[in-house]
């Protein structure tokens, strides 16, 4: 792996090869990669900005399987197919014979037959792999139980435009350590050489293995990992602060005793004063005000999670045209 600041000076670097890769976890990417999405990212945006059309996904059909519900991805994702010149089509399992008991194989399979590219949001980290293992043609992520990748290009795109850098800066999160974006974010910072620290109650603690593996990416590229029970000492000095939802999709029956949990770990007005004068606020969204973040911060100055929700659209876009270009 490359310092992605070496990287950026050098401007001329090879680009990376995309095409027919899958998109189910950012450790599948090294730091020039992600840094290139990112610039490609950004030039969709300027085009899309400039009314300017930009149809290099002629053609194309994605497929998107939402096992659970969405607001963003599945209107960013269809948006997204559509402004590159594609066609998006939205697979219920309810209507799919997946639904009645067909494989994830040979889903895999027929599908690949048929449309470009498939986007899947799941239970089980497994079944997206399983997907991606059958199908011939290239499988995103669009959530898991472990990880949320796509959303985590959205974040780091975010961060670039209101930060100007990714390397160097702290992040930190507080609440549940141990979901989707967490994990994804954990090694989103490790691979561009932000710091991050994590502050989660006991028992909410990120994934050890994904951990360990963010460590060692982090002393190659200059990130500092930091995992406490302790919200002050993680919000300090930070430059970003980022929560997500206590209780994620699937764990509802646990919703009662996530928030006396985590009660503690609130985005609230009096935490953030031990962050930086400067600090952007991120969240996913969808957003539960009073629980994980207070209305005055998710809605104050700080806050840029509309620009992130946006963000969404032009990261995905980047993805989807450098896998099917
Ligand atoms: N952040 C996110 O993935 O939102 P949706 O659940 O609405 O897709
Ligand atoms: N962690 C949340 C993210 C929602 C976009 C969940 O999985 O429900």
């Amino acid at each position: 792996m490359s310092n992605v600041i070496k990287w950026n000076a050098m401007g001329t670097a090879l680009k990376p090869q995309f095409k027919g890769k899958d998109f189910l976890a950012l450790t599948d990417f090294n730091t020039d990669e992600i840094f290139y999405i990112l610039k490609e990212a950004q030039e969709l945006k300027s085009l899309q900005k400039q009314g300017k059309p930009h149809p290099y996904l002629s053609g194309k059909v994605l497929g998107m399987i939402f096992e659970k519900a969405s607001t963003r991805t599945r209107v960013s994702f269809e948006v997204g197919m559509l402004q590159l010149g594609g066609h998006a089509i939205f697979l219920s399992p309810k209507d799919l014979q997946l639904g009645r008991g067909e494989s994830i194989s040979d889903t895999a399979k027929v599908l690949s037959r048929y449309i470009d590219c498939m986007m899947i949001r799941t239970f089980s980290h497994s079944t997206a792999e399983e997907l991606a293992e059958h199908a011939t043609i290239p499988v995103v992520n669009g959530l898991t139980d472990i990880h949320h990748p796509v959303q985590v290009m959205a974040d780091l795109l975010t961060i670039q435009e209101h930060k100007g850098k990714l390397a160097g800066l702290k992040m930190c999160y507080l609440g549940d350590g141990n979901n989707n974006v967490t994990h994804s974010l954990i090694e989103g910072a490790a691979k561009v050489g932000m710091h991050i620290s994590v502050a989660s109650p006991p028992g909410y603690l990120p994934n050890g293995k994904i951990t360990e593996k963010a460590i060692e990416t982090g002393k190659l590229t200059g990130s500092k990992i930091t995992i406490t029970h302790n919200p002050v000492e993680a919000i300090k000095d930070a430059d970003i602060v980022v929560t997500d939802v206590w209780t994620s999709m699937g764990l509802e029956a646990e919703a009662e005793k996530r928030l006396k949990d985590f009660a503690a770990y609130q985005v609230n007005a009096e935490i953030c004063q031990h962050a930086k004068p400067d600090y952007i606020f991120l969240h996913c969204l969808p957003a539960h005000r009073g629980e994980e973040v207070t209305a005055e911060i998710i809605d104050g100055p700080h806050s840029v999670v509309f620009d992130e929700a946006e963000n969404r659209l032009h990261a995905q876009k980047a993805i989807l045209k450098l896998l099917l270009e």
